[in-house]
């Protein structure tokens, strides 16, 4: 795909951070006999990356404003443009030394997501998007999957952990929508939830109490890639209610039936 100048940067950033990253992970394996001792390197590392994308992004385009999950929200100069960043989503999986993270980097224009680059440097995935070009990983063009049966179908979700309060609702929808399908998977990192929705690898994907960080960039992947996305509660906004439903065109009607209750 012939990308924008601006997705061009959002690539050249997302594999910078990669880099970094994955020099930190090799590390992580070290450090597991000490948990405090990894915890405060991801974090480290974490940070680390959302500054090297912050550098990459903000230089290119120092009038945009800036949503990070670990730096302050800036607005910019132009109020119409906005970068919203997760430098490391599937931040749990990274400290056990699981090589399933993401960095996550959305452009949105005027309140609508116009760029998305989500990268998986463990398997050297590269998924972007741009509203109206389609969706693509590396330089295959995406379709969501077309799967029709819900008993072939698999979805993914992610699991309240550490207390969340949202764990009876998450346990009602799999009492539902378990013995329909053909399977629930629990990755841990949600921008790649959606990014495999993008890449029919899985048919759906819901989940609650999500940031915009986390989503941004997946969503305009699911939905360039001919894929739906809506937020749990029906008529709200999918990027900002934090709760989501995605999942290709032919199963939404039923699997959001499902989770809606
Ligand atoms: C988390 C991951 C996880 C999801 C959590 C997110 P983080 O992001 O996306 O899959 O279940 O709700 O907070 O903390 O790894 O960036
Ligand atoms: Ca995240
Ligand atoms: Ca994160």
């Amino acid at each position: 795909m012939q990308g924008s100048a601006n997705l061009n940067v959002m690539v050249k950033a997302a594999r910078a951070a990669g880099r970094s990253l994955v020099k930190d992970f090799r590390e992580v394996e070290n450090l597991q006999v000490s948990s405090k001792g990894a915890g405060d390197f991801v974090s480290r590392a974490d940070v680390a990356a959302e500054e090297i994308v912050r550098d990459i992004l903000m230089e290119a385009r120092p009038n945009y404003g800036w949503v990070g999950e670990e730096s302050d929200a800036v607005e910019g100069n132009d109020p119409t443009r906005r970068w919203i960043v997760d430098p490391l989503d599937g931040t749990t999986n990274f400290l056990h030394g699981l090589p399933h993270w993401a960095v996550s980097i959305a452009l949105e224009h005027k309140g609508e997501l116009v760029a998305a680059v989500i990268f998986d440097p463990a398997k050297d995935e590269m998924f972007v998007a741009e509203k109206g070009q389609g969706a693509w990983l590396n330089s295959s063009r995406l379709r969501v999957s077309d799967r029709r049966q819900m008993i072939e179908s698999i979805f993914a979700t992610g699991l309240p952990f550490a207390g969340r309060a949202d764990l009876p609702e998450v346990l009602q929808d799999l009492a539902r929508l378990l013995p329909t399908c053909a399977g629930v998977r629990r990755y841990g990192a949600a921008a790649l939830d959606l990014a495999y929705v993008a890449a029919g690898r899985y048919e759906g994907y819901w989940e609650r109490g999500l940031n915009e960080w986390d989503i941004a960039a997946g969503i305009l992947l699911v939905r360039e890639a001919g894929g739906f996305v809506e937020a749990v509660e029906p008529r709200a906004d999918a990027l900002t209610s934090g709760s989501l439903i995605a999942g290709n065109s032919a199963i939404f009607e039923t699997f959001s039936g499902l989770i809606r209750g």
